[in-house]
């Protein structure tokens, strides 16, 4: 399939449905945000499913990240003049069609084989900024070489090992990132049901550690035999070949270092003239730190219920972390992911200070039941149903989507 550049217009993706449904066509993949659910759920093997479906504890934040959407009730204006709209808008000096990025999404090699390339194709294809994850399928460098110029960033966890994170911040620089999003809210995996009682962890496999099998600093690491502090022992007879043993060994062991401070920041300030952004702020508090400490952008997120089950919903948390950033003096860019289902949604976040959202499972959904394909139906469907959206609430472009757009 081409990258050749599609851009997304809502009236005109409606109109196309329906006549192509005049003539027999089926969806590639629902548009109900449930029913894509489900059938990606029935098109997953049992451990992929468990991986990339579930959450922490009882998933209970999963559901009050969508559910808490409902308390925010879009007032719409009539007589407004919305034949003309415009959904781009710019962000760290680069435009983009519509204020969506595809979420840092980690092993996708379990659903399709493609994975991370295949939606590198698909959001260059519309011009969505992709976030490549730290636990990709496939290096950096492969997955930015299917991207042509479209905007990419870089996600990163940060390693026991200070070496390594440079390293992967001067590769993201080389790969032509436009931003670090530093996510901090898993430093330790959460308590995930699913994938215990499946008793499966993707890891082990070495899968998801394509960006540290490519790095040289990893495999000097691996090569000294120098584990760090490693937590899990493994035995020798976990089932794969010796490299894969010492490279998940090895992985196991600097994965991520849970003593990381705000004083810490210094350090990746240190190694990047990049914009860096701290992904997985939820309190108040915590915004204001990031003024005080000097980022440059902030993702409000709970990692999409994956962590701390019973957390507050990022969409609740949203408008809090705003005021206090910006009582703090700062007009930082802040960005929003966790229950992003629908263009309302989006609306909604916008309303609420976001100056963007990240969508996550959603694409991944598209990627399992259709490849690339399905994870361009899935953000052009956004796409058009937030343009709609907006016109529909009386806004021509997102700078009219303010508080009072709200109840
Ligand atoms: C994630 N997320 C994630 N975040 C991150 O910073 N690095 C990563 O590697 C991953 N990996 C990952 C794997 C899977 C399977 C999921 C579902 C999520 C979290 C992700 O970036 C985002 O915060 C959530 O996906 C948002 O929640 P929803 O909207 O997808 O439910
Ligand atoms: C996860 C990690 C990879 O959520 O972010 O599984």
């Amino acid at each position: 399939m081409s990258n050749e550049k599609v851009t997304v217009s809502g009236p005109a993706r409606q109109g196309e449905m329906y006549i192509k449904g005049m003539m027999g066509a089926k969806p590639v993949v629902p548009f109900d945000p449930a029913k894509l659910a489900a059938q990606a759920k029935e098109k997953m093997n049992p451990d992929a499913g468990g991986y990339i479906i579930g959450g922490a504890g009882t998933d209970d934040t999963i559901r009050e990240n969508v559910d808490a959407f409902g308390k925010y009730r879009i007032y719409p204006r009539m007589l407004k003049d919305v034949s003309v709209r415009d959904t781009s808008t710019e962000l760290f000096g680069v435009k983009l069609p519509s204020p969506i990025l595809t979420c840092p999404i980690g092993v996708l090699e379990m659903i399709d084989d493609e994975a991370d390339k295949a939606v590198a194709r698909a959001t260059s294809k519309l011009g969505v900024p992709m976030i490549m994850s730290n636990q990709a399928s496939f290096p950096m460098e492969e997955i930015t070489a299917e991207m042509g110029d479209s905007p990419r960033w870089f996600q990163l966890y940060w390693s026991k090992s200070n070496d390594l994170v440079r390293s992967l911040v001067q590769r993201a620089e080389k790969c032509g990132c436009s931003a670090i999003a530093v996510t901090l809210d898993t430093t330790i995996l959460g308590w995930r049901v699913q994938d215990l009682d499946l008793m499966h962890l993707p890891f082990l496999k070495g899968q998801g550690i394509a960006q540290y099998t490519s790095d040289p600093v990893f495999n000097t690491i691996v090569a000294n035999m120098d584990f760090g502090d490693n937590p899990l022992k493994l035995p020798p007879d976990l089932g794969v070949s010796p490299e894969t043993f010492k490279a998940v060994q090895t992985f196991t062991g600097v994965y991520s270092r849970p003593s990381i401070t705000w004083e810490d920041l210094a350090f990746l300030r240190s190694v990047t003239d990049l914009p860096i952004l701290l992904k997985g702020i939820l309190h108040p508090e915590d915004g204001a730190l990031a003024v005080k400490y000097g980022v440059d952008g902030i993702i409000v997120s709970n990692h999409g219920g994956r962590q701390v089950d019973g957390a507050i919903a990022a969409i609740d948390a949203l408008p809090k972390v705003v005021e206090a950033v910006r009582k703090a003096g700062s007009d930082m860019p802040i960005l929003m992911d966790s229950g992003v289902r629908t263009g309302a949604h989006i609306f909604k976040a916008l309303a609420l200070g976001a100056k963007a959202v990240c969508v996550g499972r959603p694409y991944a959904y598209g990627l399992a039941l259709a490849g690339q394909q399905g994870v361009e139906e899935v953000l052009a469907n956004l796409m058009a149903e937030f343009e709609l959206t907006m016109a529909l609430a009386g806004c021509k472009d997102l700078n009219e989507i303010t508080p009072s757009t709200l109840v």
